[in-house]
């Protein structure tokens, strides 16, 4: 059972719930996400890989500020996230 409190960011458009303590990656991963940016020489998708900050597979944009790591990144309420992925669907 999960009795953190629940709130609702914004990941590309969509609505996902979060919960309390969550990083970006965690609730980017909970949607059933892999990935979410692709490189850019030679275009391979990537998403979370190492889990502590240490290889910035997981950049994505959190209040129109870019380069942020998703497995660091606290999730909070409110939060618009852009990744890679949901950027080329436009
Ligand atoms: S998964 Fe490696 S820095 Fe986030």
């Amino acid at each position: 059972m999960n009795d953190r409190a629940e709130f609702t960011l914004h990941v590309d458009g969509r609505e996902l719930s979060a919960y309390d303590g969550d990083t970006i990656a965690a609730v980017l991963v909970r949607d059933g996400r892999v990935s979410w940016r692709r490189t850019r020489i030679w275009d391979r998708p990537r998403g979370l890989f190492c889990g502590i900050g240490a290889c910035q597979d997981c950049l994505v944009s959190v209040d129109g500020v870019r380069g942020v790591r998703a497995c660091l990144a606290p999730a909070f309420p409110e939060a618009y996230v852009s990744t890679d992925e949901g950027s080329r669907d436009e």
